[in-house]
C-alpha cells in the first residue's frame, strides 16, 4: 500500500499547516486502509505518530512510507502488537512515550471482519471480532489513559454504520461496532471532566478499503454509488478530513458523537 495523501492535502485544504505540531498520535490498526490515511493526515499536519499493528513487516513498511510525509522525524513502528493483549498495548504505549515524550491523540481502529451467516458463525468467530474491535478499543484507551489525562487528549474510535440497521452476515461486526459507539459515549461523559474528548468516525462506503473489499465486489461499486445521496463512493480523503476536524480545536466542543462519513447513505437504509 502507498500513501494516498500528499502536501496538496495541507496546501489546498481548509486547515492551517502545522496544526498538530508538537503533538503525538498513537494509532492501532495503522497499517490498514482507513487508519493509515488517518495517520497520513495527522503526520502531514505536523503530528508525530506511532503505528501499532499485529503484522510486524507491514507495520515497518507503513511507518517507513509515512515517514516520507513527515517534516518532524520518523514514524514509530510498533509491530507484533495484538490489541486483544492489554500487556502488549501497555508496552507499546511505554515505547511511544519513551520515544516521543507524550501521547495527545489516540485512534482506536484495529478491526477484523469477514462475511459469515449466523448458521456458520462459530462462537469463537463471533468472539474474535468482538475481542479485536470492542475489547481492543477498550484496551487501547485504557493503556493510553494516564497519558491522555496529562495532555487532555482526544480519542477517535473507528466505528461503522452497519449497526444502524440490521445487516445480514455481519452480526459479529455490527455488535462490535455498536459496542464501540456505546463505549465512546460513556467515556465521553466520564472522561469529559478530565478534558478528554471521545468521538467516533463511522465510515460508510469508502472506495478501496479493506472493509469494502470484503463486503462489496468491485464491479458493484458504481451501482452502490448511484444509491448514495451524494452520488459517489467515499474516498479515504473524506476520512482524513473528518479525522483532522475531530482532533483540531475546531471540534473542541464535540464530545460523545459519531460522525457518519457516508454521503448520507445510512438515512436511506444503505449501510455497509
Ligand atoms: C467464518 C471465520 C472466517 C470466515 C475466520 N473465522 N474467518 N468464520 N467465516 N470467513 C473464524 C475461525 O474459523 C475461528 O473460529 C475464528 O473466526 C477465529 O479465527 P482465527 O483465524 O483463529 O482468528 P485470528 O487469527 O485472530 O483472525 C481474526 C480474523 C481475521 C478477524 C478472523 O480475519 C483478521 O485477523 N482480520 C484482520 C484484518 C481485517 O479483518 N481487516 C478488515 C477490517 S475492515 P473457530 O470456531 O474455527 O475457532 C473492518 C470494517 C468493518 O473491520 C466495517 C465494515 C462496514
Amino acid at each position: 500500500m502507498v500513501n494516498t495523501l500528499d502536501v496538496s492535502f495541507v496546501e489546498k485544504g481548509p486547515w492551517k499547516p502545522d496544526i498538530f505540531k508538537g503533538k503525538v498520535v498513537l494509532v492501532t490498526g495503522g497499517s490498514g486502509t482507513i487508519c493509515r490515511v488517518q495517520t497520513e493526515a495527522m503526520v502531514l499536519f505536523g503530528a508525530q505518530a506511532a503505528v501499532v499493528s499485529r503484522n510486524k513487516a507491514k507495520t515497518i513498511a507503513t511507518a517507513e512510507e509515512l515517514t516520507q510525509l513527515s517534516s518532524y522525524g520518523h514514524v514509530l513502528p510498533l509491530g507484533g502488537v495484538d490489541v486483544r493483549n492489554f500487556g502488549q498495548l501497555q508496552k507499546a504505549v511505554m515505547e511511544t512515550v519513551e520515544h516521543f515524550g507524550r501521547i495527545d491523540y489516540v485512534i482506536a481502529g484495529a478491526a477484523g471482519n469477514f462475511i459469515a451467516d449466523f448458521a456458520h458463525l462459530s462462537p469463537n468467530a463471533f468472539k474474535s471480532v468482538i475481542d479485536i474491535d470492542l475489547l481492543g478499543s477498550f484496551n487501547t484507551v485504557k493503556a493510553c489513559f494516564r497519558e491522555l489525562v496529562k495532555t487532555k487528549g482526544s480519542v477517535v474510535f473507528v466505528s461503522a454504520t452497519l449497526h444502524y440497521s440490521g445487516v445480514p452476515f455481519q452480526s459479529h461486526v455490527g455488535a462490535a461496532k455498536a459496542g464501540i459507539d456505546a463505549l465512546s459515549n460513556a467515556l465521553a461523559v466520564e472522561l469529559g471532566p478530565l478534558g478528554i474528548r471521545c468521538n467516533c468516525i463511522a465510515p460508510g462506503p469508502i472506495a478501496g478499503t479493506e472493509g469494502m473489499k470484503r463486503l462489496l465486489p468491485a464491479e458493484l461499486e458504481s451501482k452502490a454509488a448511484e444509491q448514495i445521496p451524494l452520488q459517489r463512493m467515499g474516498t479515504t480523503k473524506d476520512i482524513a478530513e473528518c479525522t483532522v476536524y475531530l482532533f483540531s480545536s475546531a471540534s473542541s466542543f464535540i464530545n460523545g458523537t459519531a460522525i457518519a462519513v457516508d454521503g448520507g447513505a445510512w438515512h436511506i437504509g444503505s449501510t455497509f
